[in-house]
C-alpha cells in the first residue's frame, strides 16, 4: 500500500505526538508510525517533571485539561545534604514560574486522545519500520502493519523515535558528530502506594550515594536511588530498597518518606549524548533520537517539547511561505538550548552523585558546591531559572497559538 503525506513522523512518544498535534493545528498533514502497542506506550513509566513552558505549551495547544486537573504544581524543591533539607523557592526566584509533576504516561495518554480526535493516522505496532531516500525531496518510511506492507512518501520525515530508534542509525556514517559521556552509576526507580510525605521534590546527596523523592499523585510516591550502572533489579528485594532509601533520605529533623507497597521497579543507565547536526537531508531528528540527558535535571521530555516547537515553526514557514530558512536553522536553534540543558543536567548529576573514582577532595568540593547553592541567592536563582526551564526559542504565536499561563 502506498500513501503520501506532508510530514511522516516516526515514534509516538512526547516528541512525535506533540509535533503531530502542532502540525494539525497549522493544517499540515502527518502520519505517525509507532512500533509498540498503544498500551505499552501509555504504561511506560518515565518522566514526571514538566517545565513551566511545557505546561504552557500544552494549554496553548488545547491539550492541557489533564495537566490542569491532575498535575501537581510545585513552587519549590529541596536539596538535602549532611542530613539537612534546604528549600529553593523556584517561583519567587523566577518571577512566578513553577514546575508541574504530571507523569509522562499521562502526557502521552492525553496526546493520543487528541490525535485520535483529529482522525489523522497513527499506526501502533508497526513492524520492520525503516526510512530511506533521506536526501531526496520525497523521503520514504516503510513499515508493515496488520500483515500489509506500507510505503509512505513524505516531504519531510521527523525522527521522533527515541534513543534506540531507526532514524539516527539510518544517517550515513560520517554525517553526524556524536558527543557522549557515560556515568559510572544508574538509577533504581520505584513507584509506591504511599502518600508523599513532602509536597515538594527532595534531591539528596548522602555519603552512600544519591537519592530522589518525587511523586505522581496524593497517593503515589516515586523514588530513585543511585546504584551501579549494570545493577540487576533482581538483586534488590523490596525490603532492601526501602532500607536504603530511608538510610539515605531521612534527615536529622526526622523527615522521611512514607513506606508502602512497591508497584513498579526498574534500573535506568545514565548518559549524556548529543548527535549533531539534528538534520540529514529531509530527515529531522527531535527529542531523545538526537540527544539524551541524565535524568537528574528532569530535562529530557522538556527538550523534546522545545525541539518540536522549533520544527513546527520551520515547517509552517515552509508550507505557508515556501521559505526554507527556518528548516536550515532548525539544528543550530535547537542545539543552543540542548547544550545548556546538557550542561545543567551534567552539573546536577555530578554534584549530587558519588563516583567510584572520586577523591576525598572531590567529595568536600561537592558539599561546598551544595552549601554555596543553598546559601547564595545568586546561585539559587541560577538553579531556579534552569530548573523551571530556559526560554524556548520560538513564540507560541509564531505557530498560531495564543501565549497563555494557566497553572
Ligand atoms: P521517547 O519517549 O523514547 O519516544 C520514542 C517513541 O518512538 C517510543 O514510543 C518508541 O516506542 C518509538 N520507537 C522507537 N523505535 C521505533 C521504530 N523503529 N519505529 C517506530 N517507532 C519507534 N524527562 C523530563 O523532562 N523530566 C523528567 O522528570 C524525566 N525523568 C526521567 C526519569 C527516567 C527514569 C527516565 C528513563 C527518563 C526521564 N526523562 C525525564 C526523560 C524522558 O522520559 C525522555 O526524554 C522522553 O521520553 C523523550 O521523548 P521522545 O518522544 O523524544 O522519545
Ligand atoms: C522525576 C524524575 C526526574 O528525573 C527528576 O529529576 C525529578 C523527578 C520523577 O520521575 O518524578
Amino acid at each position: 500500500m502506498t500513501q503520501r503525506t506532508q510530514v511522516g513522523i516516526v515514534g509516538a512518544g512526547p516528541a512525535g505526538l506533540l509535533l503531530g498535534h502542532l502540525l494539525h493545528l497549522n493544517g499540515i498533514d502527518s502520519v505517525i508510525v509507532e512500533d509498540r502497542s498503544r498500551e505499552h506506550v501509555i504504561d511506560r513509566v518515565r518522566a514526571g517533571v514538566l517545565e513551566q513552558g511545557t505546561v504552557d505549551l500544552m494549554h496553548a495547544m488545547g491539550v492541557g485539561a489533564g495537566v490542569q486537573e491532575a498535575g501537581l504544581r510545585h513552587e519549590g524543591l529541596y536539596i538535602s545534604f549532611l542530613g539537612q533539607r534546604h528549600r529553593i523557592n523556584l517561583t519567587e526566584l523566577t518571577g512566578g514560574k513553577a514546575i508541574t509533576v504530571y507523569g509522562q504516561n499521562e502526557v502521552v495518554r492525553d496526546l493520543i486522545e487528541a490525535r485520535t480526535e483529529t482522525r489523522r493516522p497513527l499506526y501502533f505496532e508497526a513492524e520492520h519500520v525503516g526510512v530511506d531516500d533521506l536526501d531526496s525531496s520525497q523521503p520514504l518510511i516503510r513499515f508493515r502493519h496488520e500483515g500489509m506492507d506500507h510505503e509512505l512518501r513524505c516531504d519531510f520525515i521527523a525522527g521522533c523515535d527515541g534513543f534506540h530508534g531507526v532514524c539516527r542509525p539510518s544517517i550515513p556514517a560520517g554525517a553526524l558528530t556524536v558527543y557522549e559521556r557515560e556515568y559510572p552509576f544508574g538509577w533504581l526507580g520505584i513507584l509506591a502506594d504511599a502518600a508523599p510525605s513532602s509536597e515538594e521534590l527532595v534531591y539528596t546527596l548522602h555519603e552512600r550515594g544519591f537519592a530522589l523523592f518525587s511523586m505522581r499523585s496524593p497517593k503515589v510516591t516515586r523514588l530513585y536511588l543511585q546504584v551501579p550502572p549494570s545493577e540487576s533489579i533482581e538483586n534488590w528485594s523490596d525490603q532492601a530498597i526501602w532500607d536504603e532509601l530511608l538510610r539515605r533520605m531521612t534527615t536529622r529533623d526526622g523527615w522521611t518518606p512514607n513506606v508502602g507497597r512497591i508497584t513498579q521497579k526498574s534500573v535506568t543507565p545514565m548518559r549524556s549524548f548529543v548527535a549533531a547536526p539534528m538534520r540529514y537531508g529531509n530527515l529531522f531528528l527531535a527529542g531523545d533520537a538526537a540527544h539524551i540527558v541524565p535524568p537528574t535535571g528532569a530535562k529530557g521530555l522538556n527538550l523534546a517539547a522545545s525541539d518540536v516547537l522549533v520544527l513546527a515553526r520551520a515547517l509552517k514557514a515552509f508550507y505557508e511561505r515556501g521559505s526554507s530558512d527556518w528548516l536550515n536553522e532548525y539544528s543550530d536553534r535547537c542545539l543552543r538550548r540542548v547544550w545548556k540543558a546538557q550542561r545543567f543536567s551534567w552539573w546536577m548529576t555530578s554534584t549530587l552523585h558519588r563516583s567510584p573514582d572520586e577523591t576525598a577532595f572531590d567529595h568536600q568540593r561537592q558539599i561546598a558546591d551544595l552549601d554555596y547553592l543553598t546559601s547564595s541567592p545568586a546561585a539559587m536563582t541560577s538553579l531556579a531559572e534552569q530548573y523551571v526551564g530556559l526560554p524556548m526559542d520560538v513564540s507560541f504565536e509564531s505557530v498560531g497559538l495564543n501565549e497563555c499561563r494557566r497553572n
